[in-house]
């Protein structure tokens, strides 16, 4: 609900867990709260603090300073020295001034020149001018029941003009908050750092041209003190894919800015008379249990109301990728043999990744020619897939859509169509170039070559994968029309088959972002598969991102990265927090082995719904306690399972007591822990007292408890 009062000229902004109040004074948007539900006139709450050296809106007492200000939406060069969200250059102008002129509420969710939305909810756009540079800013917020959805957009008048810098929201809030982002490399992604910065500048970032292992576009703020299930938490996560930025700025009063959008290091944008330059959607959540309130949030939020409605709540394919078993190694007869032994697994999709295509035998050629690689397929896709048919399982293909290499025939008869700045030599990435995607004829040529593949073999599933990060671009508006050439690339494929269900990777889990996410039901999480190195990850992306968007697999031991071995059953157990699937060499296995494939796979099943809708309590924090335990728990409290994974067994094999969630009071569960006899509580009982979990004698080894009501 959006509400306007004229008298006071205060918006509130209601979902069903928060509000968020902003006012006009002077026509310039003065943020007042987002937290917990208010009541009335929130502006005298508010009180005005001023420190010298901060410049006046007008020489007069009781004038205020943009400086000390809790600003809606921060600007550059009139008295505020924090981060801006927005600055833009012109002929006589480098700051702007902001003031309201209009506003609208409108219930279709308004589009944002190629970016990825949100869908559904009720949106504000707000309208402000600014005089001297003739520029028009509208800020969008967007009302779901346990988010809310900012972004901005910025509109030159008659006077072109440069965007040096533009975000999609900023948000003032009073006082310092620990800090939390998701961090790490190529195998290593999105560990959960928390850090409490003292004064000045944090930032998160990528400058690689996509959102990055390195770095993950969502930040959480809590308050000194908060837990994983108490305390205020704020959590913001990008809908953008490309290079961004996201930063806090405490200011001289201790209060704290935080701002998110394009990473002004690689971003200089011009923008001609009349042309507009939007801003990617943030969603942001505030809640006041913890950081798990937090996420829970955002999951909600994530799959009802941007996730592919066809796909997010649907059973997922459990897929089986022959990567790790064969790499680029394979033929015909290598593929029917994994095939044949797939049958009755339970396993119902195979993936054939990189090396069908061109001439494509390693990673030195063929990218941009999507055709098949007849001399290494004889007999054809039809084959395999018929295949695969018989065997019980539908047919997926890798594409590397954005990529181009060097020996292939797209780069012979287009040696332009890479990312480069004339005069210089691009530098490569795993022997790769990167096509440029903001050329619509890039696009468009790629489009036709899957669209070809597509349409004529019975193709179900695509993992669109992307090895490499983006340099050499001739200027700072390549990066982001690149980005949005990708995103047009996604919405074509998805309109021309709706029936497709595309796998979203970059090298493992490097593009894992809300951006991805709007066309993409799953994204391949990282290409390190070992179980407690999962953990971590998993654990890590948990934070922002929906169970069922992360892709996991069940694979070979030793570990192709870690080197370490598992217990089968942990590996299943890790593996089936999210989208799950194999990947192995099943022409390998015994009987007995198959045999676990198919008890797993119909675990799966069974439980798959916990992992499409239910929701989801970190009970450990592993990067802290080398205990990884979760819960996912129905939202109408009929059933949950707890999944706990101690990493070394060190001194003595007891294991805690863990307290579940999300239970009824009053209704009574059945307890199963493994092959044990199986005990009953109540739902009470179990919240308050907790569960005695089974003694571990051996590292890494998983015990899946399941409470079912009954
Ligand atoms: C990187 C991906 O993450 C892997 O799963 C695999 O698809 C390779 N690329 C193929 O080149």
């Amino acid at each position: 609900m959006i509400q306007y009062d004229e008298k006071t000229a205060l918006f509130r902004l209601r979902g069903d867990t928060y509000d968020y109040v902003f006012a006009l004074y002077e026509g310039k948007p003065e943020f007042l709260h987002f937290g917990n539900r208010t009541d009335g006139d929130l502006r005298p709450l508010r009180r005005y603090d001023y420190k010298s050296f901060s410049p006046m809106i007008a020489d007069e007492p009781g004038a205020r300073s943009f400086g000390d200000m809790a600003l809606e939406y921060a600007e550059y060069g009139r008295g505020d020295f924090r981060t801006p969200a927005v600055q833009i250059a012109g002929d006589g102008f480098i700051s702007t001034d902001y003031r309201y002129t209009g506003h609208r509420i409108v219930s279709a969710h308004p589009e944002a020149d190629g970016l990825p939305v949100f869908r559904g909810g009720e949106t504000l756009e707000l309208t402000l001018s600014d005089r001297l540079s003739d520029s028009t800013l509208t800020l969008y917020y967007t009302v779901y029941p346990r988010a809310l959805v900012r972004r901005a957009a910025i509109t030159a008048g008659r006077k072109p003009l440069t965007v040096r810098r533009l975000a999609s929201f900023s948000l003032d809030l009073k006082g310092m908050y620990e800090l939390t982002g998701l961090f790490g490399g190529h195998a290593a992604e999105r560990h959960r750092r928390t850090w409490q910065p003292q004064a000045g500048k944090s930032v998160i970032e990528s400058s690689r041209g996509t959102s990055s292992h390195q770095a993950n576009p969502f930040a959480a703020l809590a308050e000194p003190g908060a837990g994983e299930e108490t305390g205020r938490v704020y959590g913001a996560a990008l809908v953008y894919s490309g290079s961004f930025r996201i930063e806090t700025d405490i200011d001289q009063l201790g209060n704290t800015r935080l701002v998110a959008g394009y990473n002004p290091d690689d971003f200089c944008y011009p923008l001609a008379a009349g042309t507009t330059l939007t801003a990617p959607e943030t969603l942001l959540v505030f809640s006041d249990s913890g950081y798990g309130g937090m996420s829970r949030a955002m999951h909600d939020t994530v799959r009802d109301y941007l996730l592919p409605e066809k796909f997010v709540y649907a059973p997922r394919p459990i897929v089986i990728n022959n990567w790790e078993a064969t790499c680029f190694d394979f033929d015909t007869d290598t593929l029917c043999r994994m095939l044949d032994k797939l049958k009755d697994t339970g396993i119902d999709m195979f993936v054939l990744d990189d090396g069908w295509f061109g001439h494509r035998d390693d990673d030195r050629s063929s990218l941009g020619d999507w055709f098949l690689y007849e001399k290494k397929l004889p007999g054809g896709l039809d084959a395999l897939i018929a295949k695969a048919k018989e065997c019980g399982m539908r047919f997926g293909l890798w594409f590397e859509p954005e990529m181009i290499s060097a020996d292939s025939e797209l780069y012979r008869a287009h040696p332009d169509w890479c990312i480069h700045t004339e005069g210089r030599e691009p530098l490569t990435s795993r022997h790769q170039l990167v096509l440029d995607f903001s050329r619509p004829e890039v696009v468009d040529c790629i489009f036709r070559q899957m669209e070809a593949v597509l349409a004529k073999y019975d193709i179900a599933y695509i993992k669109w994968d992307m090895n490499r990060h983006l340099c050499d671009m001739p200027d700072f508006t390549t990066q982001h029309r690149f980005t949005l050439g990708m995103y047009e690339l996604a919405r074509r494929l998805t309109e021309r088959f709706p029936d497709l269900f595309m796998e979203g990777c970059s090298g493992g889990g490097g593009r894992f972002d809300l951006g991805m996410l709007k066309y993409f039901p799953q994204i391949w999480c990282s290409d390190n598969t070992d179980a407690q190195a999962r953990c971590l990850i998993q654990y890590g992306t948990s934070f922002p991102y929906p169970l069922s968007a992360s892709s996991n697999h069940v694979s070979i031991c030793p570990n192709h990265y870690t080197g370490r071995t598992t217990p089968f059953a942990t590996r299943g157990a890790v593996a089936m927090l999210g989208a799950f699937g194999y990947e192995l060499n099943p022409a390998q296995l015994t009987a007995e082995e198959l045999g676990s494939i198919r008890r797993q796979t119909e675990d799966y099943r069974a439980n798959e719904a916990l992992v499409l809708r239910g929701e989801l309590y970190r009970l450990s924090d592993p990067e802290r306690t080398g205990i990884f335990c979760c819960e996912l728990a129905a939202k109408d409290g009929s059933r949950a399972r707890l999944t706990y994974v101690r990493f070394a067994m060190s001194d003595c094999p007891v294991s805690p007591r863990v307290y579940p969630k999300g239970l009824t009071d009053t209704a009574t569960y059945e307890v199963r822990v493994g092959d044990a006899e199986s005990l009953r509580f109540t739902g009470r009982t179990l919240m308050a007292a907790g569960i005695e979990l089974p003694a571990v004698w051996r590292d890494n080894t998983a015990v899946v408890v399941d409470i079912i009501r009954i």
